[in-house]
């Protein structure tokens, strides 16, 4: 099956893939914005995995279960927090999107759906953001043949529009 890059607006927790990736901060245990709402529907035993992973450090990404998720894992990376774009935020965003396809492949996974990580409470302007993002989406299918859908999810229209911009930019063809 040939891979596919797909842009949709939803709610990341409802999605029944192989992985959803969190946004989540370097503790690991729980917070706000999307990274609340996916503990909120995985239930406790995700914090309890969390809890033993020891943190996670920023553009690093560490691999858990689903639990009461539709998605049987969760992919929890760090983003960087936006402080001007002086401080290595692109690079560190790279590394986030590139660290969460590793992991997945390490675990054999084939089917993954990302937010927009560090475009919310971490302030990344989401034009720069969405083409780290799909510049990471298109590496990751030359590099893991193995993969076969990869879903940037937004929860605005307006945001939407943007990943569908910056695919164009790049030359993505969208399934
Ligand atoms: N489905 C899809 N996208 C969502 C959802 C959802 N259910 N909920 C929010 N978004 P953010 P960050 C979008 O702030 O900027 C947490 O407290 C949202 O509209 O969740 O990486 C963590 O613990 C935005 O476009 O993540 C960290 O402390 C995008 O997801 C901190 O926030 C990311 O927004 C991480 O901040």
């Amino acid at each position: 099956m040939p891979a596919i890059i797909e842009i949709i607006q939803d709610d990341i927790t409802t999605l029944a893939v192989d992985a959803i990736v969190n946004a989540a901060n370097n503790t690991l245990l729980g917070g706000g914005g999307v990274d609340g709402a996916i503990h909120r529907a995985a239930g406790p035993k995700l914090l309890e995995e969390c809890a033993g992973l020891g943190g996670c450090a920023t553009g690093d990404a560490k691999i858990t279960g689903g639990y009461g998720l539709p998605a049987t894992h969760v992919i929890h990376t760090v983003g960087p927090v936006w402080h001007g774009g002086g401080t290595g935020e692109a690079e560190l965003l790279a590394s986030a999107y590139r660290r969460c396809f590793e992991v997945a492949h390490q675990s054999g996974l084939k089917r993954i759906a990302f937010p927009a990580i560090s475009a919310g409470v971490y302030g990344y302007p989401m034009c720069d953001a969405a083409l780290i993002a799909l510049s990471a989406a298109q590496a990751a299918l030359s590099r893991y043949p193995e993969l076969e859908q990869i879903i940037f999810v937004q929860f605005s229209e307006g945001a939407q529009q943007i990943y569908r911009t910056a695919a164009m930019q790049l030359g993505i063809v969208l399934g």
